[in-house]
């Protein structure tokens, strides 16, 4: 399975912070926010990971990450010209993807929780085996600024909506998707919302529609969190933060995930400490 992390859009929300830096390069306590969602790619098991971003952001983004062979990965890039909907994503990473499924996680998307990366390895399975497209919920108290999903006694989803005025539960579809190679061809079918833009809703919608669309709960013991207010932002470092200090584990330390899921060996993890002298690199050096 191949990944893809969008990290694009005007980031007005934001402003001035991201009036001259992207949104998903803003520090999360002690590292970069796309540090995170990168992360969950990696921890899905997923290797071959595309960045799509902004002209003038991405070659920050390249700057940071580089090709991913020092974690032992492929990172490689593509522009998003104007920020057009999520699922816009597919097209433009329609020839990276090529034969596979595909992960698309959001730059901008949080998540922490134990167990999480066997949740992740388990969806990559279903999509491989059942060809159905997975996505999560996850109660909110404001589910109108969300995708929002309804979903009968069993838990089965009946409906999605983006951004409902009236919404009809308190599950916000996050965002993070799996799916099979077929989102391509439905990513194509997709017409402008309202607003203009392909949205990876109307891409649930579809797979809804085919009756391939499961939707896993982060229920009790997963924070997932928004990073789309001054507010947000702030209470997201102070959970990294308080998590970190309590469990002195560091969350999305992409560094750590590369050498514990063995895409590298200890003496490539010792090299990445060796121009860190400070708490992070003292950090990853403990970790031999
Ligand atoms: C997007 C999606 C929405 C999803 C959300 C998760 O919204 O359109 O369905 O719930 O991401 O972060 P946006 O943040 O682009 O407004």
């Amino acid at each position: 399975m191949k990944g893809i992390i969008l990290a694009g859009g005007a980031g007005t929300r934001l402003h001035p912070l991201t009036k001259v830096v992207s949104k998903q390069l803003l520090p999360i306590y002690d590292k970069p926010m796309v540090y995170y969602p990168l992360s969950v790619l990696m921890l899905a098991g997923i290797k071959d990971i595309l960045l799509i971003s902004t002209p003038h952001d991405l070659p920050l983004f390249e700057k940071l990450l580089g090709n991913g062979k020092n974690l032992g990965i492929s990172i490689s890039y593509a522009v998003q010209k104007k920020p057009e909907g999520l699922a816009q994503a597919f097209l433009i990473g329609e020839k990276f993807i090529g034969n596979e499924d595909v992960c698309l996680v959001l730059g901008d998307n949080i998540f922490y929780g134990s167990g999480f990366s066997k949740v992740l390895q388990q969806s990559l399975e279903h999509v491989k085996s059942q060809q159905e497209a997975v996505i999560f919920g996850y109660y909110v108290d404001d589910p109108e600024r969300y995708g929002v999903a309804e979903i009968d006694n069993n838990g089965k989803v009946i409906s999605i909506e983006e951004k409902p005025e009236n919404p009809k539960s308190n599950h916000a579809v996050v965002g993070l998707y799996f799916y099979p190679n077929s989102v391509i061809e439905i990513a194509k079918n997709v017409k402008p919302s309202s607003r203009g833009e392909l949205e990876i809703t109307s891409v649930n919608q579809a797979y809804l529609e085919q009756n391939k669309l499961i939707m896993n709960k982060l229920s009790r013991g997963y924070a997932w969190l928004d990073t789309g207010t001054h507010e947000a932002l702030t209470e997201a470092t102070e959970f990294i933060k308080a998590i970190e200090k309590r469990t002195s584990l560091k969350v999305a330390c992409i560094e750590e995930v590369a050498w514990r899921m063995g895409y590298i060996k200890d003496a490539q993890l010792l090299t990445l400490t060796e121009k860190m002298n400070n708490q992070y690199g003292v950090y990853l050096k403990s970790l031999l």
